[in-house]
């Protein structure tokens, strides 16, 4: 050690502001990394005896969850399409929680059909619900269909959804307090709802489908929230922030080699899937949220806090394609009501 100070010490005295300078940028882009991390859920809350029921959870911010729900002692079931990687997760939720109460169900959101499956398998083999987190998500993906013909995003990350959380509603009222807990995104603030071609069939654009789909949760989260009062399940929604997950699986690959490239030296700013499961976590255990429903939660520097979404907003300064003249509330409602018709319809058409 006395053999290398020395010359570190003529080092800084030959080369005092590089040095500061980079001791200053270091610093800096710590704290900013830590910054971009955004709040952590400090709750301690315990969920001995308790089902949480998560979708999407064989990887990414969906896995992460898990295990932390399983750290408190949940039941937890894993709601996924791909059995195989399902398993694998369960293994490792179960290893890094020290609970062996995690169990994998078999769940594709691009199915109704499957989606009825699971509903009916819950209802049949659980006691109980009380926490159902909404996280399975697609992002920009070609335009592809559902099982049933729906435009893809909109069929998983809202209509699948949309199914699953009605069809589990008895269970989650017996069980109340209970949360349902969608995780939607930012994206949603530029979102619109296309009532006049609601799978984008005129016009795809894999951006604005995503941003449809994740208004869509934040939508259902406040009409469900209305539907719910008195029954003590609450409804919330969230952005988990930029996360380094799988979900740019078909939009990265879409890019040019040079734009991937560019990409890159931003990774270092996202969040990591333990730092992105936060506002979901705090969303699915906080005490303090017990008796609000229906707003929209998203990290906001060192905290995590409900923030005004975009209803408002989208509903005035950008019109609804197919309904302009509606009110805020009756938007909400009519979207609420058009997904239920379109599960409805289609349940007539096939059965
Ligand atoms: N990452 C971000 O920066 C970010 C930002 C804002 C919002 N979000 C939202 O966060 C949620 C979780 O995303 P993530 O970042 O953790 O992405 P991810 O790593 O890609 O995980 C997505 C999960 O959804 C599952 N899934 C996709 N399609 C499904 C289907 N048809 N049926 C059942 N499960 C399906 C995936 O299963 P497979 O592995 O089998 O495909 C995977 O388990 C999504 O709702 C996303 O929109 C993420």
């Amino acid at each position: 050690m006395q053999h290398y100070t020395k010359p570190v010490k003529e080092f800084v005295e030959e080369h005092p502001t590089g040095v500061a300078a980079v001791l200053v940028t270091g610093v800096g882009l710590f704290v900013f990394r830590r910054w971009l991390a955004g709040g952590v859920c400090r709750s301690k809350a315990r969920l001995d005896g308790k089902t949480v029921l998560i979708t999407g959870a064989n990887t990414g911010i969906g896995k992460e969850t898990a295990v932390d729900m399983a750290k408190r002692g949940a039941r937890v079931i894993l709601a996924c399409r791909d059995m195989g990687r399902a398993n694998r997760a369960a293994d490792e939720v179960r290893k890094r929680s020290g609970n062996g109460n995690v169990i994998v169900k078999m769940l594709d959101l691009a199915s109704l059909q499957s989606v009825r499956a699971l509903a009916k398998d819950v209802q049949q083999t659980e006691e109980r619900l009380d926490i159902l987190i909404n996280n399975a998500g697609i992002m920009m993906c070609p335009q592809w269909k559902t099982e049933d013909g729906f435009e893809m995003q909109f069929g998983v990350n809202h209509l699948g959804h949309f199914l699953l959380t009605n069809l589990l509603l008895d269970l989650l009222k017996k069980s109340a307090p209970s949360r349902v807990v969608s995780v939607s995104s930012l994206a949603h603030e530029k979102g619109q709802i296309h009532f006049d071609d609601i799978n984008l069939e005129k016009n795809y654009d894999p951006l604005i489908s995503y941003q449809q789909s994740k208004l869509a949760n934040v939508l259902f989260t406040r009409e469900l929230a209305v539907r719910l009062k008195g029954t003590e399940v609450t409804t919330y929604a969230l952005h988990p922030g930029v996360i380094h997950t799988e979900l740019g699986r078909h939009f990265f690959p879409s890019l040019p080699l040079w734009k991937r490239l560019l990409f890159m030296p931003l990774f270092f700013f996202v969040k990591t899937p333990w730092q992105g499961a936060q506002t979901t976590i705090y969303c699915a255990v906080n005490e303090s949220l017990q008796n609000t429903s229906g707003l929209y939660y998203r990290s906001v520097a060192f905290s995590i806090t409900c923030v005004k979404c975009n209803v408002v907003r989208f509903c005035s300064s950008r019109p609804v394609r197919g309904v302009h003249k509606l009110s805020k509330v009756r938007i909400i409602i009519y979207m609420h009501h058009l997904s239920h018709d379109i599960i409805y319809c289609h349940q007539i058409v096939t059965s």
